[in-house]
């Protein structure tokens, strides 16, 4: 059988939450597995609190599991230097965050970091930005063109992996439409494996992809 993208094995992970100034142990995911392959597209929901953006973070390592594994191309993330999994598995958040300077500055950040060689104007075309906001503050730019200057930003370090935590759910209708587009765009484009978080039944059905429900701990299909 074909080796899974990501792979995650009886993944579970807890959480110090401090109830009334006592720190109590919480169980967030349970014994979870999940197989994903190269290419796939799948969408998670889950009510708020379920664990959603944990998990996602647990797959670049922005967190680290309790117990089980979680494997890339069969390879414990573990063995991987944390700075070039989060090349390979790039993250998008729900609000943007842009670093002081110029929205060039932005995405080259890690360009200069990889020293990666890739044509910057071609990166701000995928995710459509235009020519003229290159040189812009990217601290006066609205939460969409934000939002695009953050994917171009993941763009540049040639990602094979997309982890979209509810990308579009601060934008309003109309840009939050035109992420969703240019998302699904750039995943056939570039062959990206995604899981996409999202709290809107209607965006996981426009997106299509396998549906996953987080509940309980644990990924369940999702129709509902
Ligand atoms: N570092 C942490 N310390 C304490 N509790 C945490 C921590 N990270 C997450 N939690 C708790 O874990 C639970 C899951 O959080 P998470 O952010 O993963 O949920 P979510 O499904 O993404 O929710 P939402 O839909 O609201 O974004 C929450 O109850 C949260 O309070
Ligand atoms: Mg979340």
């Amino acid at each position: 059988m074909e080796q899974a993208h990501i792979e995650l094995k009886n993944v579970s992970k807890s959480v110090l939450r401090k109830v009334n100034n006592v720190k109590v142990r919480t169980q967030i995911l349970s014994s979870l597995d999940l197989k994903v392959q190269q290419g796939e597209l799948i969408t998670i929901m889950g009510a708020s609190g379920s664990g959603k953006s944990t998990l996602l973070r647990l797959i670049n390592r922005l967190s680290e599991i309790d117990s089980g594994i979680i494997l890339l191309n069969g390879r414990d993330i573990r063995d991987h230097n944390p700075m070039e999994l989060r090349k390979k598995i790039g993250m998008v958040f729900q609000l943007p965050v842009v670093f002081r300077g110029s929205v060039r500055e932005n995405i080259a950040f890690g360009m200069k970091l990889w020293k990666n060689d890739i044509d910057l104007d071609a990166l701000a075309d995928d995710a459509a930005i235009p020519k003229n906001l290159l040189d812009a503050d990217a601290g006066q730019l609205s939460i969409g063109e934000k939002q695009r200057v953050c994917i171009a930003r993941a763009l540049a370090n040639q990602p094979e992996v997309l982890l979209l935590d509810e990308p579009t759910s601060s934008l309003d209708y109309k840009a939050a439409g035109k992420i969703e587009m240019l998302l699904l765009d750039l995943r056939t484009k570039k062959n990206l494996t995604v899981l996409w978080v999202t709290h809107e039944r209607e965006q996981a059905e426009r997106i299509g992809g396998r549906r996953l429900i987080l509940m309980e701990g644990r990924l369940e299909e999702g129709h509902v």
